[in-house]
């Protein structure tokens, strides 16, 4: 199924039935439309406006397209910032407050504007929630986008001392539990409790990995309520979310995700490679700066189909040069219709481009469309054509994917415990989560994303990269399993509350692989150690572990001799960041026995 991404308040309305004939002739069946209408569907407080979206609405469904609503709740209007100017979230890097004339300028722990959104909400879904041409929601828009995440606002602040009160129960637990003895932190009351921003130097981690949990809560409660209101007025019709990349959401997906019918993700290749390999060698971008790395799409939407219960779309794609990247490149013909044909055999069930047509005003003019903003048809139209093609001819939507012998189990604490402590400049759990899937990729080898709290059956090999925070319940689960595992360095390294455990790293998984990591190096990328392993060498960078070997296998080593990697029966651990090459060559290994 294809798909498009519509915005009828921008275009007169004379315009719109031509639109919605061109778009069913050119073949899709959806269209998005709604997200960012707020102030065209109330310009003053309770003074709605529905005459234009009905007509918007009967126009589109008139050619037989299915609608997707979008809940306009990313762009508050400017009259009820200057009513609740305390909605605006306040910038942790610098204090500052952020203001309006952009979008997402709003704070998940402001009550104000949770009332805000869903009365909103609210008043679109009992409108349009039994319009037989709206055939589901779509919440807000990619949510926690442009770093909206954390707030460092007077709400966030008392949201969190409040969150840390049932959290802790007593204040004297939370000192206890955050070691706030040192450097005399300990607090006498909750309501004394700061954000862990603007301090002089580095904050208490087990502090800030807390004001993360609670962020991460607050843009789940948000969310959820507003998938309730939905549902409680439009039960038969479904809802999803466009999901931007786990990294960027810096939150809980697989708990943003519970409450839809299936997950989205807004696939930008172009942008996103260009973002990703900003330090990549010229040479590599040369490559792929008009295709995208061919492992990085299909990264994001593997990931993606992990949170999503059913088929995942791909509510934006890419259609051509975007605005918003370093760089902004041309995709090479052809390649709209291949990141299409390439989301439905990663399991998408439709497509839908971003967007119809070019606007000539405001921020986004240099970005492509469809259409051009004098109408003429853009370069990705005859991919979408073919690809419309291409569907009938292929069959493509009886396609149903099947779960995978391979697993990289994925995990937001991960980004958070090895953001808050680098330790060292080259340490990116990003980077090296996407190096240990490339290394599948390149081995032909299709990989499921799961979280820790997933079900291992049916899986032969469970890997990931790094996994910080476990507990007795999943390393009982992985004895229960007959898969083996690979766990990477700094997994089981913390605490639930970012200690040392008191048996050193790796803490709880010692039960699964009895080793201790009894001292860490951090290296600089480009000043690699020798590894060895299987009789050849690799290198190993950037995190180097020194690991006890008592009763366990060794199966590589540094130029030292000293232990690397070890392996106890079906559970080996990596102490290290290694070379591509190695990776490769182990997972292979790893696949075959
Ligand atoms: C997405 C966003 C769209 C549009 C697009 C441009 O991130 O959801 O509204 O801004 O980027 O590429």
């Amino acid at each position: 199924m294809l798909g498009v991404c519509y915005y009828p308040e921008h275009w007169p309305a004379e315009q719109w039935a031509k639109d919605a004939r061109m778009m069913r002739e050119l073949g899709l069946q959806y269209v998005r439309i709604g997200e960012f209408a707020w102030s065209r569907i109330e310009p003053r407080r309770g003074d709605f406006r529905f005459d234009w979206l009905d007509k918007a609405i009967d126009t589109l469904a008139s050619e037989g397209l299915k609608i997707v609503f979008g809940t306009p709740t990313a762009t508050p209007p400017k009259w009820l910032i200057d009513e609740c100017p305390d909605i605006l979230p306040v910038s942790v890097e610098t204090g500052q407050t952020r203001g309006f004339g952009s979008r997402r300028h709003y704070d998940f722990s402001s009550e104000v504007y949770r009332c805000e959104a869903m009365a909103i909400t609210e008043k679109l879904v009992k409108r349009y929630g039994q319009n037989p041409a709206i055939v589901g929601w779509q919440t807000d828009n990619e949510l926690c986008c442009h770093d909206t995440t954390l707030s460092g606002s007077v709400s966030a602040k008392t949201g969190f001392q409040a969150w840390c009160a049932e959290r802790y129960g007593s204040i004297d637990a939370l000192n206890a539990a955050w070691g706030n003895v040192f450097w005399s932190m300990e607090y006498n009351d909750f309501s004394a409790i700061e954000l862990p921003i603007q301090a002089v130097t580095e904050t208490n981690p087990a502090h800030r990995l807390a004001f993360m949990r609670y962020s991460s809560d607050q843009v789940v409660a948000f969310h959820d309520q507003m998938v309730a209101i939905i549902r409680s007025h439009a039960p038969e019709r479904w809802v999803t979310h466009n999901f931007i990349p786990r990294n960027d959401l810096y939150m809980d997906a697989y708990a943003l995700g519970a409450p839809l019918d299936f997950a989205s993700y807004d696939n930008y290749p172009l942008g996103r490679s260009d973002m990703m390999f900003k330090d990549a060698p010229a040479a590599m971008m040369q490559r792929y700066m008009r295709t995208g790395h061919p492992d990085l799409g299909c990264f994001y939407q593997d990931v993606v189909r992990s949170f999503s219960k059913g088929d995942y779309w791909v509510m934006e794609q890419q259609p051509g040069p975007v605005n918003w990247a370093n760089h902004n490149p041309r995709p090479l013909p052809g390649m709209v219709r291949f990141w299409s044909l390439e989301a439905f055999a990663l399991g998408a069930a439709c497509v839908s481009y971003f967007r119809w047509r070019a606007a000539p005003f405001a921020q986004e003019q240099m970005h492509a469309g469809l259409l051009r903003s004098d109408d003429s048809k853009a370069a990705a139209w005859t991919d979408v054509v073919q690809v419309a093609q291409d569907i009938e001819t292929l069959g493509l939507m009886s396609e149903t994917k099947e779960q995978n012998s391979v697993a990289i189990i994925t995990d937001i604490e991960a980004l958070w415990v090895t953001d808050i402590q680098p330790q060292g400049q080259g340490y990116d759990y990003a980077k090296l989560e996407f190096a240990y899937y490339t290394a599948f990729r390149k081995l032909g080898v299709d990989v499921d994303f799961i979280s820790k709290e997933h079900d291992f059956k049916g899986y032969r090999l469970i890997v990931s990269a790094c996994l910080p925070i476990i507990g007795t319940e999943f390393t009982d689960k992985c004895k229960a399993s007959e898969a083996h595992f690979i766990f990477g360095p700094r997994s089981a390294s913390k605490t639930d509350e970012f200690s040392v455990p008191d048996s050193l790293a790796p803490g709880v998984l010692q039960s699964l692989v009895p080793t201790k990591v009894l001292s860490v190096e951090t290296l600089r990328a480009d000043c690699p150690e020798r590894l060895y392993w299987g009789g050849r060498l690799y290198e190993a960078s950037v995190w180097c572990e020194e690991l006890s070997t008592d009763n366990i296998d060794i199966v590589a080593t540094y130029d030292t001799g000293m232990a690397a990697i070890v392996r106890h029966e079906k559970v080996t651990y990596i102490g290290t960041v290694t070379d591509e090459a190695f990776l490769k060559d182990f997972m292979l290994e790893a696949c075959i026995n």
